[in-house]
């Protein structure tokens, strides 16, 4: 089972992975947290990295699929894996099938979680993450049960480097020019699922289970 979740900045990929991957007992491959982790520990390609993730650019492509082509090669992604943030652009995607292709995997579905732009910025700019285990929440929508703690874990939460207005901007245009044709992409592939993305977490969990147990025929889920 391969998961794509495809989604804006703030859609709820972060949020869903967490949950689809407790139900379905396969890792969420999240580009960005692998990213920032390396950004966290000043590794070589973390400080690569960090120029394009503060301006809300894509970070090359030679850096990211190296680095996911590894991941999803770990043991703990033999049964698959859910993929938050990845692939981004038309060239991510073709060369993630031939490498699913040459472990003799596949795509399950892509799951595209719609939400409009004015309610990505108000989640954007109220997030707060954790440091450890990269749960997300918002001050508002999500607070945590105590202040600036993880109710996950108890570590500290933090706003992200990229959370702030310009770079919210920035990552919106990147994802409409560069991502956004993917759902053209997948869904002549008959493997795109739009899901609305508004409502509870809880909820849009139970939408997108049904989806991927239903398989993918590019019909819009509610
Ligand atoms: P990445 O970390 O992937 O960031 P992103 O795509 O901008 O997406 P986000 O993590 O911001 O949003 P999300 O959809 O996960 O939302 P979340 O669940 O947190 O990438 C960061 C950077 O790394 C990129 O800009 C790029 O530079 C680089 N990068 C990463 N992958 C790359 C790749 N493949 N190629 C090249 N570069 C790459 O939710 C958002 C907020 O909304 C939270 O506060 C949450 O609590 C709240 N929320 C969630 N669901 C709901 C709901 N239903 N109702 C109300 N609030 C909700
Ligand atoms: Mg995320
Ligand atoms: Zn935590």
């Amino acid at each position: 089972m391969n998961i794509i979740l495809l989604g804006a900045p703030g859609a709820g990929k972060g949020t869903q992975g967490l949950s689809l991957a407790e139900k379905f007992r396969i890792p969420q491959i999240s580009t960005g947290d692998i990213l920032r982790a390396n950004v966290r520990s000043r590794t070589q390609l973390g400080l690569k990295a960090k120029e394009f993730m503060d301006k809300g650019a894509l970070v090359p492509d030679d850096i990211v699929v190296n680095m996911l082509v590894d991941r999803i090669n770990a043991d703990d992604a033999k049964a698959g894996c859910i993929l938050d943030g990845f692939p981004r652009n038309i060239n991510q995607a073709e060369v993630l099938e031939k490498t699913l292709a040459s472990m003799g995997k596949s795509i399950s579905t892509v799951i595209g979680i719609e939400v409009d732009r004015k309610e990505l910025v108000r989640r954007l700019s109220g997030r707060r993450v954790c440091r450890q285990c990269g749960a997300s929440y918002h001050v508002i929508f999500n607070p945590p049960l105590n202040i600036g703690r993880c109710d996950k874990c108890g570590s500290e939460i933090y706003q992200r480097d990229d959370d702030k207005e310009d770079t919210i901007e920035a990552r919106l245009k990147v994802y409409e020019s560069e991502t956004f044709p993917l759902v053209d992409y997948y869904s002549r592939k008959g493997l795109y699922r739009a899901i609305d993305g508004k409502g509870s977490v809880d909820q849009i969990t139970l939408t997108i289970v049904g989806a991927i147990e239903q398989g993918s025929d590019n019909s819009k889920v509610s």
